[in-house]
């Protein structure tokens, strides 16, 4: 094994400063709460599962930290220190990346062409430079990903989980330090899906932090390290999933039950 320093999630809980916080975010469409004073946080080398029925309000709050949004109150913090996130630039300055479910690919060109889109690195006569954008690529997609060698095929062309590579590609070449992928696995077969999970293993090995958004619990909790349920826009519990099981996370996202493993947000059910 390569010398990557992995990084445990525990300690960091104790000693280290989150990669993320996102505090009190709140967010109305018309008078409907998407978002209602949730709270959580992400630390180096973690993945945490975002859980929630349809419409739980998940997508919104990773669209707030995306830039895509912008909310109406609450704050993020980024390295601990309060971040100014308007617009998508925004949460790329600050090593946000999102993949989103579409994956955003330019098919009819190569893992390479996609990996430089709008930022394609020229030879000194103005020309692309093909040859070292194609090696470049194959130096992060061997780390990624070292059974992918479709580097001459046009990505439509691709398997779904060796697109979701090139995308992953791309956002981390260009210095993502947290990755959010929203439902990442729920166009994929089971292979692919499995294929999905080593990419993100090998990311956390690299201290890259991930929100990983399912509506499907099981698409997650075996890959997460913690899981933080939404309901109605609220948050009902965080827990590391260690300390809970697949069902009482069921009774989280179902019925907003906050099992004893878990740490209560204000949308759990009052008993
Ligand atoms: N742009 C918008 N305008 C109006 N309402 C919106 C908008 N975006 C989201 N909503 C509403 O906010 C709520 C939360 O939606 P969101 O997409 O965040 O849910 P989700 O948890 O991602 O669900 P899913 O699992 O279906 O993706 C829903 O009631 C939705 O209709
Ligand atoms: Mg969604």
């Amino acid at each position: 094994m390569e010398n990557h320093a992995q990084i445990n999630p525990d300690q960091n809980a104790a000693q280290a400063v989150p990669l993320v916080e996102m505090k009190d975010i709140s967010i109305s469409f018309g008078g409907i709460h998407a978002v209602d004073k949730a709270s959580c946080d992400l630390y180096p080398g973690e993945v945490v599962g975002l859980l929630g029925h349809n419409g739980a309000g998940k997508s919104t709050l990773i669209k707030i930290l995306s830039g895509a949004y912008t909310r109406d109150s609450g704050a993020i913090y980024v390295d601990g220190k309060e971040a100014t996130i308007t617009n998508p630039r925004h949460a790329k300055e600050y090593g946000i990346e999102t993949i989103y479910q579409t994956l955003a690919l330019a098919d009819n060109v190569d893992a390479a062409a996609n990996l430089y889109l709008g930022r394609e690195l020229l030879t000194r006569w103005g020309t692309l430079d093909d040859a070292a954008m194609e090696a470049e690529t194959r130096k992060v997609m061997n780390r990624l990903n070292p059974n992918f060698t479709r580097f001459k095929d046009p990505v439509k062309q691709l398997s779904g989980g060796q697109r979701q590579s090139v995308a992953i590609a791309r956002a981390i070449h260009f210095n993502a330090r947290i990755l959010i992928m929203d439902e990442p696995t729920a166009a994929l077969g089971p292979q692919e899906t499995e294929q999905v999970g080593q990419l993100i293993h090998q990311l956390k090995a690299d201290g890259i932090g991930i929100f990983l958004i399912s509506h499907d619990i099981h698409d997650v909790f075996d890959l997460a390290d913690r899981v933080v349920v939404m309901k109605n826009g609220a948050v009902v519990g965080a827990a590391r999933t260690s300390d809970v099981s697949k069902d009482e996370v069921l009774g989280m996202i179902i019925l907003g039950k906050c099992p004893p493993g878990a740490t209560p947000g204000p949308g759990a059910l009052q008993e």
